[in-house]
């Protein structure tokens, strides 16, 4: 087993502010493992709705619910909308009787009613599978290779590996994504998500995705938001203050789980990662989401003026506003692109993380940070 603390701290201080806590994140990234941590499955304060005969009961889930006390945990929450209205009612009693762990595999995006229904009641914490924060240093390239899911990154072999994320694939394309209701047929959605793989990192061009699956571009805009809310697909947004300068106004797209990224680019080796021409797509990605979570941010962009200055991620972060390069570079230098990055944005700090093992400053405000050290959030916003 792998130790999540920082999770269970984040679920524990959850609960004492607010009646309920939704964790939620995609499939199969530990939620049920987490929450059984709280509650074992055994509790009759524990309702799988996955569960046929606990969805039976949960049909009328005022007479459920009401009379628990204590910690109340409902996993596969997604299933169920109609449930929302209720909570919001057995959230705001008097005295709170019972708090509430409700887990799903879809942001809450996709269902307007839970957002509406609990709006102002409930924390949401977001789980992903393993990150470098969670594991020793000398585990980062196996991380990257494999991606975070648990039994992906603990699997004996790469192809073990290779074979539970080709099984994943399958699963979430033929049944899990029928549950959440998006009514895409599977095969589509399939084709659709190994033809933006190519896309990693890059700009989003939907018209052009669209054209060369002969689909519409509101199609393809629809297959894109599916898998963003069911956390398989980061989309970055263009920062774009006025300046009056030519800025990139589309967003970029990311896999988030570098593990799934290399399973639909046909990657199973580290050696076929060394010489794939994705390389450098794939090593950003894979920085990009360890540093985001190793800093939540509060926002997070790119910035990039046509034919002038790119920075790869602009954080805004407790008011504060740090910059970040990734560069797959033995020694990464100071850019004229990095200083005008660093005016417009006016940035306070900017992290330049790189696959080294020193870390140096290249002027005052700039430093370059290992991708082993993004865990150490102070330092990559350059707070000490
Ligand atoms: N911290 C951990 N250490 C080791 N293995 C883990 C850990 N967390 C989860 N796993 C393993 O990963 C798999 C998925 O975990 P779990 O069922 O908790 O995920 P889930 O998010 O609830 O998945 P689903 O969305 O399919 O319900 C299980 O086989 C579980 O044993
Ligand atoms: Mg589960």
């Amino acid at each position: 087993m792998v130790e999540r603390s920082s999770y269970l701290r984040r679920i524990r201080a959850g609960l004492k502010r607010s009646p309920i806590v939704a964790l939620l994140g995609p499939r199969q990234c530990g939620k049920t493992t987490l929450a059984r941590e709280f509650l074992p499955a055994e509790s009759a304060n524990y309702f799988d709705l996955e569960d046929p005969a606990v969805a039976a009961v949960l049909e009328q889930p005022m007479t459920a619910l009401q009379p628990l006390r204590g910690l109340v945990v409902i996993d596969e929450a997604q299933r169920r909308p109609g449930l929302f209205p209720v909570l919001r009612v057995l959230a705001d009693r008097a005295g709170e009787p019972a708090t509430f762990l409700i887990l799903g595999s879809a942001s809450p995006d996709l269902s307007r009613q839970a957002a509406e229904s609990l709006a102002g009641r409930v924390e949401i914490i977001e789980l992903r599978g393993f990150d470098g924060g969670e594991l020793p240093a000398s585990d980062l390239t196996k991380l990257w290779l494999r991606g975070g899911f648990p039994r992906a990154f603990l699997a004996k072999s790469d192809a073990d590996s290779l074979q539970w994320r080709r099984d994943f694939v399958r699963t979430f394309l033929e049944r899990d994504l029928a549950g959440l209701g998006f009514g895409i047929a599977p095969t589509a959605l399939g084709r659709f998500w190994t033809m933006i793989s190519h896309y990693h990192g890059q700009i989003w061009n939907g018209s052009e995705v669209a054209a060369s699956l002969g689909i519409a571009p509101n199609t393809a805009r629809n297959h894109l938001e599916a898998l963003e809310q069911t956390y398989m697909v980061r989309r970055l947004q263009p920062w774009h203050a006025n300046l009056g300068k030519r800025l990139v106004k589309t967003p970029k797209i990311y896999f988030r789980d570098s593990g799934l990224f290399h399973t639909l680019q046909g990657i199973g080796t580290i050696g076929e990662l060394h010489t794939h021409p994705k390389l450098g797509a794939s090593w950003e990605g894979f920085a990009l989401e360890e540093t985001l979570q190793a800093v939540k941010p509060d926002q997070a962009y790119f910035y990039a003026v046509h034919n002038s200055a790119e920075l790869d991620l602009f954080m805004l972060v407790g008011g504060r506003r740090i910059g970040v390069e990734f560069k797959r570079e033995d020694a990464p230098r100071l850019t004229h692109s990095m200083q005008v990055a660093m005016q417009d944005l006016k940035l306070d700090h900017l992290s330049i993380i790189y696959p080294g093992t020193r870390r140096y400053a290249l002027h005052e405000k700039i430093n370059a940070l290992p991708l082993r050290d993004v865990t150490d959030s102070a330092r990559l916003t350059g707070k000490i």
